[in-house]
């Protein structure tokens, strides 16, 4: 069996974007995949530096991940922090790594092009990043377009470890990018925490419906015929509708006499309906910390037997002990 692995950054509660770039593909995949998905706390590092705010965003993506079908039984489900096997997979391979590859990283081109001090947090961000997908011998890494280069990066250093010390010494993972790799927001930029364009998961009600009409649309008139793909209101409606409704929604769009206010109320009748089973779970289980906290160390506890099988496969294909 193959092996998925991801990792959500616990900086806030996920948004659509999360969701149809990573989660929901995640999770079809605990069928026919081995499975562990894990919540990226030190990964956080680089923007929270509050305690308090680090420990509730990881009870929100946990209880998230919970809500939306993950079993703990059958994935191993961990925060990173746990499993410190992490950072000496991170740190001993520094020794093989150009630092070339580190500064081609995204988060630190990012940092540099906004003119930023990057700090080294994100130099090194990748690299950590690749030791929790080389941890677990990981064949896919479902993801959303922007974290390509990431997984990419972690290719690269596994090929280079496996061509210095033999193959089979670091298994080669490959990013997989599903249907929805860029979701837009509000703004029809890439939706995105950082952005403040985004949907949560989780919001329904008043607040939902006020998010769903603030979508930037075209200034057609009400009678004219409008676009459907490419926009921001179709491209996520169609994520989360049936096909029926995905071409009622072009046909009415197409023939005029409808308003991207209809389609931004249909967009939201459609989030507020297929979201709330998920949505009441959630507040349900975010309302048991304690209780999520239990969940994450027994996942903690299996992820490092299967952690430190694998650093032992690698310390001794290296020859340190
Ligand atoms: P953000 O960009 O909001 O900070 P994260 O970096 O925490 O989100 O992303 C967590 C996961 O969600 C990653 O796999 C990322 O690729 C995916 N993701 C984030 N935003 C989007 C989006 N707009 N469309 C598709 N996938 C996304
Ligand atoms: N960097 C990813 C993000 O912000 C989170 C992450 C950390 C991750 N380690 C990972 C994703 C390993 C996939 C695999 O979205």
């Amino acid at each position: 069996v193959k092996t998925s692995l991801t990792g959500i950054t616990p900086t806030h509660i996920p948004h659509i974007g999360n969701y149809l770039g990573a989660i929901r593909p995640a999770l079809r995949l605990s069928e026919t995949y081995r499975t562990a998905y894990f919540i990226a706390d030190y990964h956080a590092l680089t923007t929270v530096r509050d305690p308090a705010a680090l420990r509730g965003h990881v009870h929100d993506v946990a209880a998230t991940w919970l809500a939306c079908g993950l079993d703990p039984e059958k994935t191993l489900f961990y925060r990173q922090s746990d499993v410190p096997e992490v950072f000496e997979l991170s740190g001993g391979r520094a020794g093989v790594t150009a630092t070339g590859q580190r500064e081609r990283g995204v988060a630190y081109k990012d940092a540099l092009a906004k003119g930023e001090a990057p700090n080294a947090g994100s130099f090194y961000y990748p690299a950590l990043m690749a030791a929790d997908i080389l941890l677990f011998d990981t064949d896919v890494v479902p993801i959303g377009a922007d974290q390509k280069q990431h997984v990419e990066l972690a290719r690269d250093m596994a090929s280079r470890v496996n061509h210095l010390f033999g193959e089979g010494t670091l298994v080669v993972p490959e990013p997989l990018i599903g249907e929805a790799p860029l979701v837009p927001g509000l703004d029809g930029q890439k939706m995105s925490k950082s952005k403040g364009n985004t949907i949560p998961l989780f919001e329904g009600g008043k607040k939902l419906r006020k998010l769903c009409m603030s979508i930037v649309t075209g200034s057609e008139t009400l009678e004219e015929p409008k676009p459907a793909h490419g926009t921001t209101v179709f491209e996520i409606y169609r994520q989360f509708a049936s096909e029926a409704e995905v071409r009622a929604l072009e046909d009415r769009l197409a023939a005029g006499n409808f308003g991207w206010g209809h389609a931004k109320a249909a967009l939201y009748e459609l989030l507020e309906r297929s979201l709330a089973p998920a949505r009441e779970r959630f507040v349900a289980l975010r309302s048991e910390p304690a209780e999520l906290d239990r969940v994450l160390a027994r996942g903690a506890e299996r992820a490092r037997q299967t952690a430190q099988a694998t650093l032992a496969r690698v310390r001794a294909r290296i020859g340190v002990r």
